[in-house]
């Protein structure tokens, strides 16, 4: 019996190389393994370790075991190079053990990547993948995600989709973010939107049928001005979401008038689709086109062709499906309403957006300074208050702290401002980007901005009008201070949105 355990051919530096790598890669894994099974919600790096990396040193090892043989084969053959296969002599003992580990380890090594690369794909495909791994960069669109409706619904649902070309498609730009994320080149914010997100028919229309009839929504909202009583207000309306469907409800509302009775297409020159200043719609079941072009944003109409009119979707409605950014005012509403901030406390609704509104360069810079806001406002300006309704204060700077981190991501510059909601248009000008009765058609036509078009107003409480219902629909009162007409016709967004512009712009 010689003194060697396996074929002459295995003993060279670059195989025992190799062989190393692999027994540590595979102790690694096994440790990583056991770590991750006690602790399965631990760090997704460890993911990325078990499934992606070391399985590369595992295959970088198997690679040396190869190659050291293939060279020592050449070599041996006494100086001259000769290329030739070894001979396997299976009535030898080391060449029987030599096959012997290769078969059974070749079989536990394409059995390991099968699961592994299976487990691989699988893995880039999950949420905790694509929302924590670049941690600074997607935690305001996974912290969002987590909030919304579609918090079950993995990202790569409406990022990707199904089919290869898609998944390739991502794989080849999510290389690119990866690298740009380790040399820091990335936008803060993202540049929104995406450009080539996959068309709303083959993601969203997966799972919403568009044809699938709502009745109209009722919503209640509850308004609270930033008087010193915190002035409660309230506006239950029905908003006509309709569709398009004889079997399943009538053919109506807002579904089926912009999505399925008529084909609507718009241009536009900004990314960000803030201006919209020429429109086309067409009639699907009469064939007439009727163009509305604003009196106030004239464009070339050279510009506009097939090509550059898009083609409305879901998306231009429903732009923050799973990442939507609460507006202060919105939000704190929404707190105060709840009984969960105490509306005795006076001035508390605007002193808390206040406090979420101003600059502040990190998150925990953030925290410290809502904290400093609020409490001295009180110890200043009420100190009887701040003495008598301790406790309450406290409890109100926590809540704003925990809104404003659900909503605001100072390391990236993501807020309300910068990534408007569409559906609306009090915080940013949403439906009347078209609707505004200033896009006219050659015959006169408007793109109406009725306050009963698309939701019917039914009960209002103010507080000097007391309640009024009307099921048919009422005029609306403005719950702010009594602009009157002036509110009527201006936009909104003109007062409620993002003043200016630059003003939107954070600093990097
Ligand atoms: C219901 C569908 C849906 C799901 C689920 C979803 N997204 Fe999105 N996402 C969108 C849409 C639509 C946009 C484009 C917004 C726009 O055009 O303004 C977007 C935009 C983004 C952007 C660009 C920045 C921005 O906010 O506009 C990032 C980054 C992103 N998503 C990451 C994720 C991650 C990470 C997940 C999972 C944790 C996820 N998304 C899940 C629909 C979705
Ligand atoms: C994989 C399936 C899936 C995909 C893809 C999907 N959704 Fe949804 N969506 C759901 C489910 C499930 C709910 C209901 C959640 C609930 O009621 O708790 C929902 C709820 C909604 C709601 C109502 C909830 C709300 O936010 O008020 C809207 C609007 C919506 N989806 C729009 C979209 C849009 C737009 C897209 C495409 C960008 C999309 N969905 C893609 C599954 C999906
Ligand atoms: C013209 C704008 C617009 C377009 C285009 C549009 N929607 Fe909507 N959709 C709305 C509005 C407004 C609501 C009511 C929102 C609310 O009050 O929460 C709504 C509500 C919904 C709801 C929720 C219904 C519920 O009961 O809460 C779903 C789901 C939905 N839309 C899916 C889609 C899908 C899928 C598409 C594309 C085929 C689409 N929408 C296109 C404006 C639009
Ligand atoms: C890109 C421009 C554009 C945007 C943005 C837009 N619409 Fe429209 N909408 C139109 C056009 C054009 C028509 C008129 C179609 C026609 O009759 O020629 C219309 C018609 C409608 C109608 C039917 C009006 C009627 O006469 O019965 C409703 C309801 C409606 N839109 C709701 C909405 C809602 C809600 C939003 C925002 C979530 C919205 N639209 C955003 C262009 C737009
Ligand atoms: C083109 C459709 C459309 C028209 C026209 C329209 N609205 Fe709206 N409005 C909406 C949609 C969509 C929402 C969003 C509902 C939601 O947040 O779910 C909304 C929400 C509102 C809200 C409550 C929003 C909040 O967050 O507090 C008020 C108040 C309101 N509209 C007033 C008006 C008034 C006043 C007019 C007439 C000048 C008007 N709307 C015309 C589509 C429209
Ligand atoms: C000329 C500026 C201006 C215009 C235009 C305007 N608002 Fe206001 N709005 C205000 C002011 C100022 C307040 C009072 C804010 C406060 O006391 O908290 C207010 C308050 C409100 C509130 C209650 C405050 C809250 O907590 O959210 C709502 C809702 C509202 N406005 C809706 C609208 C709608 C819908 C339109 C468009 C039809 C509109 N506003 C147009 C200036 C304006």
């Amino acid at each position: 019996m010689s003194k060697y355990l396996f074929p002459r051919s295995f003993y060279n530096p670059s195989t025992i190389f190799g062989v190393i790598l692999c027994i540590l890669a595979i102790i690694s894994m096994v440790f990583l393994l056991m770590i991750n099974t006690f602790n399965p919600t631990g760090s997704p790096y460890l993911g990325i370790a078990i499934l992606l990396v070391l399985p590369g040193f595992l295959a970088l090892g198997l690679f040396f075991i190869i190659l050291g043989i293939i060279l020592q084969n050449m070599r041996t053959k006494g100086g001259k190079i000769e290329r030739r296969l070894p001979v396997i002599d299976f009535n030898n003992l080391r060449h029987r053990r030599g096959v012997g580990i290769f078969i059974i380890g070749g079989f536990v090594f394409s059995l390991a990547t099968a699961v592994g690369s299976y487990q691989a794909f699988e893995y880039t495909e999950s949420d905790e993948f694509c929302g924590t791994v670049c941690h600074k960069v997607m935690s305001p669109e996974y912290t969002a995600y987590k909030a919304s409706a579609h918090s079950k619904v993995g990202c790569v649902k409406c990022h990707i989709g199904g089919g290869a070309n898609w998944y390739v498609k991502s794989k080849f730009s999510g290389s690119y973010q990866v690298y740009s994320v380790l040399m820091n080149l990335y936008s803060r914010p993202i540049e929104t939107p995406i450009h080539n997100l996959r068309p709303a028919p083959e993601t969203c229309e997966q799972c919403h049928w568009p044809r699938h009839f709502y009745h109209e929504k009722k919503r209640t909202f509850e308004y609270f001005l930033s008087d010193e009583k915190n002035t409660k207000s309230s506006l239950t309306m029905l908003i006509k979401v309709g569709g398009g469907n004889p079997l399943t409800g009538n053919q109506s509302g807002i579904h089926y008038k912009m999505n399925i009775e008529n084909e609507v297409s718009y241009y536009t020159e900004e990314r960000d689709k803030s201006i919209i200043p020429y429109v086309v719609s067409k009639n699907v079941s009469t064939g007439k086109v009727t163009v509305y072009k604003s009196i106030e944003n004239k464009v070339d109409e050279k510009k506009i062709s097939a090509q550059t009119l898009n083609r409305m979707d879901c998306i231009d409605c429903h732009n923050r499906p799973a990442h939507s950014y609460g507006q202060p005012n919105f939000l704190v509403n929404n707190y105060l309403s709840l009984g969960k901030i105490d509306t005795n406390l006076p001035f508390v609704k605007s002193i808390a957006v206040d406090a979420m509104e101003t600059y502040y360069e990190n998150i925990d810079s953030a925290m410290a300074g809502i904290q400093t806001i609020m409490k001295r406002f009180y110890s200043e300006f009420y100190p009887d208050v701040a003495k008598t309704k301790y406790q309450a204060i406290n409890n109100a700077v926590a809540d704003v702290q925990n809104i404003f981190q659900h909503n605001y991501f100072p390391q990236m510059n993501v807020s309300w401002k910068r990534y408007p909601v569409n559906l609306g248009h009090i915080y940013s000008n949403g439906c009347f980007r078209c609707h505004d009765d200033r896009h006219v058609s050659d015959d006169g036509k408007v793109i109406s901005r009725d306050c009963n078009l698309c939701h019917v107003m039914i009960s209002q409480t103010t507080p000097v009008e007391g309640t009024r219902e009307n099921a048919s629909g009422l005029k609306w009162i403005h719950p702010g201070n009594d602009m009157g007409e002036y509110v009527g016709r201006k936009d909104c967004s003109s007062c409620h949105g993002v003043k200016k512009k630059s003003e939107s712009v954070a600093k990097d």
